[in-house]
């Protein structure tokens, strides 16, 4: 399989990073397209635990060639504290590529992210204020700054100052205190001195790869329903998660996708605010969040629960153009006595499986329910589908009848090995 992409397909941290570190073994590269620093995605090896934000999961195999794609946004602090922390534990990064065409996060990003929000009030959106959308407005505005841009220092830092000093006058507008304009530059470009020899134009050393039989992971960040376009706009991040975007974000083309993987946990998170049918608050929230370990890698907070959606899930299908399922966090249901799957909604009075085309009716659907009898048993040493119980068995005969798509691995645990493959992925 050359050319696979890994998609979330609900609302973020469905395990899309320990589905790439079990694909990566097989796979010559492993390629970030979109997001930046406000993705957390995590790997546990034995009794490691990595947190990524802007390094591919790939990094652990020392075989894969991990590549920063131009559709991602880059915070060079970020990036670098991971790169260090990375090494400090014994992992390389000097086969890290970073395209030139990525666009750059700065200070001023972050100061406007916070901006917005608190001008939001009551309906802020709770991003992770990292500066994603100020960094992906200034690129679709045309005044971004791109990574290749820092190989010429004095260039550099001539672009910083001029986009700070525009930026303080804005500040200065709102009353909100002023960037120190000499620190920003000096500091952007001590960042930008380490950044020179990770520099690659990658959208031809992809190509080069794929045309020398390169196998390659197409690794999404965040997930379908926060997707710009298709998902809960404006309860979404600014870039293109699905499919489509991997295209984009990559230089790499639509035939030469082989392989598009759809994450899905076995129930549904969303961190941040907007519209969540399937949404369970009280004692049995509290639950799954606790036996789930339900917290924001990146930010902390607590996410938001709820049974799984099989509307989302179909919808996802769609826009994605999805080959396979993996139903992640199965282990977590062990102890629940009836698991809720949402296979309907209700609008107006009808009954439908079409997913709603703005986040206001979304907010107003009713959730149809098929009930499951739990398994109550640990699923933690299964290994092959003949070992998954009977209910289990049904479940995913479940899923696979609403989304025509099959549920081609199933996550019973954190660890790497964790896995029951139902379908040869390689
Ligand atoms: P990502 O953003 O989609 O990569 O997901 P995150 O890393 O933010 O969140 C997923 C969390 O679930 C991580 O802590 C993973 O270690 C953990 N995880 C992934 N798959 C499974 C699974 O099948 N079972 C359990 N119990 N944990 C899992
Ligand atoms: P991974 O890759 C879950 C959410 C934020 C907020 C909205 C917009 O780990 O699945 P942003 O800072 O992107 O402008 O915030 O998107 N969000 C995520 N939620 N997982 C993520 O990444 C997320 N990245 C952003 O909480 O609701
Ligand atoms: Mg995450």
């Amino acid at each position: 399989m050359p050319v696979t992409v890994v998609v979330g397909t609900q609302w973020g941290d469905e395990g899309k990073a320990k589905v790439i570190d079990l694909l990566a073994g097989s796979h010559s590269h492993v390629v970030r397209y979109q997001g930046g620093h406000n993705a957390g995605h995590t790997v546990v090896v034995g009794d490691e635990r990595y947190a990524l934000q802007l390094v591919p999961s790939g990094v652990l195999y020392e075989h894969v060639t991990p590549v920063i794609g131009n559709g991602v946004v880059v915070d060079l602090a970020t990036l670098f504290g991971e790169i260090d922390t990375l090494e400090s534990r014994g992992v390389s990064c000097s086969r890290l590529r970073v395209s030139t065409l990525a666009h750059l996060i700065f200070p001023w990003h972050q100061r406007q992210d916070a901006i917005s929000e608190s001008l939001r009030g009551e309906s802020k959106l709770g991003t992770t204020l990292k500066g994603i959308g100020p960094a992906y407005a200034d690129k679709v505005k045309r005044i971004g700054i791109r990574a290749g841009e820092v190989r010429d220092s004095e260039r550099f830092r001539a672009l910083v100052k001029e986009r700070a000093t525009q930026e303080n006058a804005l500040f200065a507008s709102l009353d909100e205190p002023l960037l120190n304009v000499d620190d920003v530059v000096n500091q952007s470009d001590a960042l930008a001195r380490r950044l020179v020899p990770y520099l690659d134009d990658t959208v031809n050393m992809l190509h080069d790869a794929i045309e020398r039989g390169a196998t390659i992971l197409l690794e999404g960040a965040q997930a379908t329903f926060l997707d710009i376009d298709h998902g809960t706009y404006p309860y979404v991040t600014s870039s293109n998660p699905t499919a489509g975007g991997a295209c984009a974000g990559s230089g790499i083309g639509p035939r030469d996708i082989t392989r598009v993987v759809g994450i899905a946990k076995a129930y549904t998170t969303r961190v941040g605010a907007g519209p969540f049918p399937t949404e369970v608050t009280g004692e049995l929230g509290d639950r799954i969040v606790d036996i789930g370990h339900e917290f924001g890698t990146v930010t902390g907070r607590r996410r938001r629960p709820g049974w799984l959606d099989l509307v989302m899930l179909r919808h996802a299908v769609r826009v994605n153009s999805l080959s396979d399922i993996a139903l992640t966090k199965l282990d977590v249901l062990d102890d629940f006595d009836t698991i809720r799957v949402c296979v309907g909604y209700k609008l107006d009075g009808r009954t439908t499986t079409a997913f709603p085309d703005d986040a206001e009716t979304l907010s107003r659907v009713e959730c149809v329910y098929q009930d499951i009898a739990g398994w109550k048993k640990s699923l933690r040493r299964c290994r092959a589908d003949s070992e998954l119980p009977a209910q289990v068995q049904h479940l995913l005969s479940l899923v696979e009848s609403h989304t025509g798509v099959p549920v081609s691995v199933v996550g019973v645990g954190p660890e790497r090995d964790d896995v029951v493959l139902r379908r040869s992925m390689s």
